[in-house]
């Protein structure tokens, strides 16, 4: 049905309408999404809270059903149960049992994906040390977790299975700006294992420097993809850098460009961030006479 199986995720046409309780359509979360994810490329989707972010990521696990379109994953369709095996999933809150410490959870979790205790006694510790959880820290009950201790617990638990493929929906929540680079390298690192990662934020520079390519959704619809390198050139516009440079051959550069035709040559640092070109994607879609951006 799809172009090919060798990719880690592919959508067609994939449209979430959620209905109200008489039946009746109420939100259109996700519309006509198309779009591919490669083997081995962290994948990012960003867009204001409301945009259709987690939709997109439970109808990939099959959790909730497409109104329309349908999306494969690792060469299965969404939800099958081939797949549950090489899938890590971090949701955006984790429930968690409040009475188990950060071992235990794992443990439990592990016995779910039935993993030999053997094999979970050498995992566990690993991928405790993996998320930066210490010592004292395992044998505390999870109740008494900070925000971003849960966070990092989740995380773990996303990974007991050694997954394949892995979703993280807005994994930065909670974190410092410590935690945050340190997730940052967690996921980097996830890539240098070949894994393919998946990962939804509203906090664009939580994303903009380990994603290789991202798309823009806003009320549920893809507003920009490309590479994260790509979207923040401005095309236009060209920068000159130079050091060391005199007044005298500064002015002798600017007569050159002139000759040249070139007129308001600037000599500036580079400007352009993504949440730039995020706020200028969402204003276009504000300013069309619509009301202000979702909330969710
Ligand atoms: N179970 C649901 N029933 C009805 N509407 C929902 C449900 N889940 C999400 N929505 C709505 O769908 C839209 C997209 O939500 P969501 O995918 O959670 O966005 P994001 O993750 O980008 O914040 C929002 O308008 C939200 O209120
Ligand atoms: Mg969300």
């Amino acid at each position: 049905m799809m172009a090919s199986d060798d990719e880690a995720v592919q959508t067609e046409h994939l449209t979430k309408v959620y209905k109200d309780f008489w039946g009746r359509d109420k939100v259109r979360a996700l519309d006509d999404l198309t779009l591919s994810i490669h083997r081995g490329e962290v994948f990012g989707l960003l867009g204001p809270n409301g945009s259709g972010k987690s939709t997109t990521i439970k109808l990939l696990l099959g959790l909730i059903f497409p109104t329309a379109g349908g999306a494969r994953v690792l060469g299965h369709p969404a939800g099958s149960t081939a797949i549950n095996q090489r899938i890590g999933f971090l949701p955006e809150e984790s429930y968690l049992y409040r009475f188990l410490n950060g071992e235990e959870t794992l443990r439990f979790y592990g016995r779910l994906f039935k993993i030999p205790g053997k094999e979970l006694n050498r995992r566990i510790p690993a991928l405790l040390d993996t998320v930066g959880l210490d010592a004292k820290s395992r044998k505390r009950k999870l109740r008494e977790y900070s925000k971003g201790m849960a966070r990092r617990i989740g995380l773990a638990q996303a990974l007991i299975n050694n997954p394949d493929l892995i979703l993280l929906d807005e994994p930065t929540t909670g974190l410092d700006p410590i935690g945050t680079r340190e997730m940052k390298d967690l996921i980097l690192s996830l890539k240098a294992q070949g894994k393919t990662v998946l990962l939804c934020s509203h906090l664009l520079g939580d994303v903009q420097d380990v994603c290789d390519r991202i798309i823009i959704l806003f009320r549920g619809r893809m507003q920009t993809l490309g590479q994260v390198r790509d979207l923040l050139q401005v095309k236009d516009v060209t920068q000159i850098q130079a050091r060391g440079m005199t007044d005298q051959q500064l002015a002798e550069t600017r007569a050159f460009l002139s000759r040249l035709g070139v007129s308001d040559a600037v000599i500036t640092h580079p400007t352009t961030t993504l949440e730039e070109l995020f706020v200028r994607v969402v204003r276009q879609h504000t300013v069309a006479g619509q009301s202000s951006v979702g909330s969710g």
